[in-house]
């Protein structure tokens, strides 16, 4: 029996051991929203957060999980920080297709919790494992500067109004 929170929600399973921490979410808890992508932690799709850091579920077993706890993209809009990410995102209008987001805004969350106004170097090296295959990084990296606050928030251009 291995013991862990998923989402606030503490749990047992007898689930195998083995098993992915990306399988147990969408096929035992229908937790959707973290995507499959490459399955051999190469591309961040899954990235989920195990104890606040960004971790891949695809393979992450859940004999690893033990005690621990799980958030994933469903829950990280209740968090201070993935609020105001998710906000940004909508407002930098960064989604393409979406396959990618997922994890593309759980590793923004995990950054901003520890570093509140990164730098493009630090944003590069925290978002660079995520693979966007539409290339929406420019529009990630403005969304987390946008999300970090008002100093980085990009000047809007004067609206003329008629008299
Ligand atoms: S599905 Fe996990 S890193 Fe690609
Ligand atoms: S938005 Fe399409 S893969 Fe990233």
């Amino acid at each position: 029996m291995i013991r862990f929170t998923v989402n606030g929600e503490r749990l047992e399973t007898d689930v195998a051991a083995d098993t992915p921490l990306l399988w147990f979410l969408r096929d035992n808890l229908q937790l959707t929203g973290t995507k499959y992508g490459c399955g051999i932690a190469l591309c961040g799709s899954c990235t989920v957060h195990v104890n606040g850091e960004p971790v891949r579920a695809c393979v992450t077993p859940l004999s690893a999980l033990e005690g621990k706890r799980v958030t994933t993209i469903e829950e990280i809009g209740k968090t201070p920080v993935g609020k105001k990410v998710q906000d940004a995102w909508l407002a930098e209008d960064v989604v393409q297709c979406g396959y990618c987001q997922s994890g593309q805004i759980m590793a923004a969350a995990a950054l901003l919790t520890k570093t509140k106004s990164p730098s493009d170097k630090e944003i590069d090296e925290a978002m660079n494992g995520v693979i966007c295959r539409c290339g929406t990084y420019n529009r990630i990296r403005a969304a987390i500067k946008v999300a970090a606050g008002p100093a980085f928030a990009p000047v809007k251009p004067a609206v003329k109004v008629k008299a």
